[in-house]
This record gives structure tokens, sequence and C-alpha cells, in this order.
């Protein structure tokens, strides 16, 4: 191998910049040469692909966001349009990839290194869903993020005697949620790893204001209920004055975490190795603090994340 790129594709998060950067500056030790592709798949189908150097990636570490730009891209699942795309890293001479990104990503390289061109996956993801690591790149900062909302949501509700929704990404993976709900103290937590129900809830929170709670803070993963109609019903039920805030894309924005910027320089270094070794095909994760590698294919079609008992467990019993 002697000349590999780098992609980013899905929904950005914080940390993508440090592992291009860890990417690109590991290559260049290891004497590749490594080139960028700019708007993920879409951008790898269109051919917006350019060399990158030591200074294409300067002063980068610590901005949030993807300077390489990202896509959703759905057309990649057609033979014929993957075809397209590795004709052009033909073109270019880029004999492997590394492409960092969520579950989405994960399947296009899965279906490149199928058509036989090797790819490594770097889990780079607010959500934290991908299963074979116990991080993805960006879900420490978007944590944070989660925290000082709820914090600040928590200093008015306690004010207006308010019950608050926080609805909170995470697409169908509840480790947002639960981690901002323990952090943030919150009062409950509604994760589509637990199901719901909505009765049961509104019974919760009866009980809550029985024993005298005047506040309360509902930290709600996204795509289990609309959360206004849920306030409206709560307001309903209880007397209690209920804002829903859907915290939306800021969770995604901003400058990355310390934590996400190291696991992010292991995983871009780690990626050009792996590559180097001539081991293709591999997605990284983190495992007990040590970086590990899984076959993409393996990955993706059987392995699966564990769930968070004890944590799920402790924002009940902290309660
Ligand atoms: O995968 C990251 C994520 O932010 C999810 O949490 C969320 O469901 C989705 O992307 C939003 O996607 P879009 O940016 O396309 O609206």
């Amino acid at each position: 191998i002697k000349r590999i790129g780098v992609l980013t594709s899905g929904g950005d998060a914080p940390g993508m910049n440090a592992a291009i950067r860890a990417v690109v500056r590991e290559g260049l030790h290891l004497g590749l040469e490594v080139y960028g592709i700019f708007d993920g798949y879409e951008g790898l189908h269109q051919g917006k692909i350019k060399p990158l150097d030591r200074n294409s990636v300067s002063d980068v570490i610590n901005r949030g966001g993807t300077f390489l730009g990202s896509a959703r891209f759905p057309e990649f699942k057609q033979q014929k349009t993957r075809e397209e795309a590795i004709e052009n890293l033909k073109k270019y001479g880029i004999d492997a990839l590394v492409v960092i990104g969520g579950d989405g990503s994960y399947m296009g390289a899965k279906k490149l290194t199928e058509m036989g061109y090797p790819c490594i996956g770097i889990p780079g993801t607010i959500d934290n869903d991908i299963p074979g690591t116990t991080y993805t790149i960006g879900f420490d900062t978007a944590l944070n993020i989660v925290v000082e909302a709820i914090d600040r949501l928590r200093d008015t509700s306690a004010s207006h005697k308010r019950i608050s929704i926080v609805e909170i990404m995470g697409r169908y993976c509840g480790d947002l949620t639960l981690g901002a709900a323990v952090a943030g103290g919150a009062e409950f937590v509604v994760i589509p790893e637990k199901g719901y129900s909505e009765a049961e809830l509104l019974g919760q929170i009866k009980a809550g204001i029985a024993k005298g709670k005047t506040h309360m803070i509902i930290a709600m993963c996204e795509h289990v209920t609309k959360v206004d109609k849920l306030a409206e019903h709560i307001q309903a039920e209880t007397g209690h004055d209920t804002r829903a805030t859907i915290l939306g894309h800021i969770q995604r924005g901003g400058t990355p975490t310390a934590q996400d910027r190291i696991l992010a320089s292991r995983m871009g270094s780690f990626a050009v190795k792996l590559l180097l070794e001539d081991q293709g095909g591999r997605c990284i994760g983190v495992v007990n603090s040590q970086m590990v590698h899984y076959d993409i294919i393996d990955c993706i079609n059987n392995m699966k994340r564990p769930f968070n008992q004890e944590l799920f467990d402790l924002s009940d019993s902290l309660f």
C-alpha cells in the first residue's frame, strides 16, 4: 500500500477532524501518501479527491464538524454507483480507504470491501451505536453538551416549578440519553432499549409529585414519542406546567472534548497501521481502554452493542 484515502460520512461528530488529522499525519510519518475525499461517499462518486499534506490538517484538532465535509448518500447502496466510485479511487491510485462515520458509513465500507476494495471503518458518531467499541468519536463531546443543557433547564424549571422534557439525539440508541440523565440527575429516563409506556410514565410523575417534587426533568431519546404532545398530556393530567425542549443539532457541534480528541487520534493512527499490515476490511474500536479491531462484515452482521444495565439501574435508584 502506497496511497490511502480518507473520508467522513453520515452525521458529522466532534472529533472527526482530529481523526482525519491522525490518519494524515500517521500516514505521512509511515511513508504513505494520503488523499482526502470531500463530502463523503457522494464526493467519492463525484471524484472530489485531493492530496493532503501535513499543513492541510494544521489547526483542525480543536474544531468540531469535519473539514472534509459529510453527506448522506443513499445512492451508494447501488452496485453501479459503488463501481463508479471504485473507478475514481483507481484513477487516483488510491489503494485503500479509511472511512470515518456511523452505521451507514460502515455499510458502505463493508460493500466496498466485499467488492475487493480494502476499507477500514473508524466509528464517528455522537450516537454511540456502533458495535465493537465502547465509545464512538463524538459521543463524549455530545454528552457534555447535553448535560450542560440539562443543567440549564434545571435552573429554569426549578424556578418555575415546571416539568421539563428534553429530547436527546441518539437515533435508536439510548446511550446519550442515559449518560446525560445520570450525569444531569434527571428524574426520568426514556430510551428505546427499555420500551415506553406513557401511562406508566404519567403514573411515576404523579408519584413524584405526591412525594413533594415540585420540578422534574425527563430525559427522552428521540424517536420514542412526540415530546410536544407528551408535554400537553402531562400538563393536563398533573396540572403542572410542562415544557418540551428538542436539543436538535446543537448536540452535534462544538469543540471536541480532550477525550474525543485523544480517542480520534488513537483510532486514526491505528487505522493506518492496520492498513500497512494489509489488514483491510476491519473496523476499529476501543474496549477496556485498548484499541481493538474486528472484521467489518462480522461487526455489521453479527455483533451487538451491550446495554449498560448498571447505568440504567443507577438512573432509577438515584431518582
Ligand atoms: O447519527 C447522528 C444523528 O445526529 C442522530 O442522532 C440523528 O438522529 C441524526 O443524525 C440526524 O440526522 P440529520 O443530520 O440528517 O438530520
